[in-house]
């Protein structure tokens, strides 16, 4: 199966931000465990990480037309405010789960309300790496066309 991951603003940051609620470890630590999961599972995956809301809609598309078949998507902060994503996520129709590495709906509650996660089919909140390991697993049981 074939998998995009999706990783939005400041998640480059990894390591360097608010360690106090995304850990020490970097961004290229998660692409690695990404990677390794990826081998693990028999999933073929591609990473994507943007700062910009366009450049995310664009490869969110590009999914059309390049044969993924599954979507894994931490937007960040464009959780909370991107209709344009979410909008990306329905018009490519493929199976999306969502990712944050905190617990959002323990935080400010301008966290709580998730946009993209309207178009996901599974939410894995508040495992910190583990939850891309998780979504990449529900992806390759229940993703149709896998
Ligand atoms: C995040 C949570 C978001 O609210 C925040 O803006 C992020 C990271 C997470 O993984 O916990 O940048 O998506």
């Amino acid at each position: 199966m074939k998998l995009l991951i999706v990783n939005g603003p400041n998640l480059n940051m990894l390591g360097i931000r608010e360690k106090h609620l995304y850990g020490d470890r970097d961004y290229e630590a998660l692409c690695a465990a990404i990677r390794n999961w990826a081998e693990e599972l028999g999933a073929e995956v591609e990473l994507f990480q943007s700062n910009h809301e366009g450049a995310i809609v664009d490869r969110i598309q590009q999914a059309y037309f390049d044969g993924t078949q599954g979507i894994v998507i931490n937007p960040a902060a464009y959780t909370h405010t991107s209709v344009a994503i979410l909008d990306a996520l329905k018009a490519v129709q493929l199976p999306a789960a969502e990712v944050h590495l905190t617990d959002v709906n323990a935080r400010e509650p301008f966290r709580h309300v998730s946009y993209a996660g309207m178009a996901c089919q599974a939410h894995f909140i508040g495992m910190g790496f583990d939850g891309y390991k998780r979504a990449m697993a529900w992806m390759l049981e229940n993703a149709p066309g896998r």
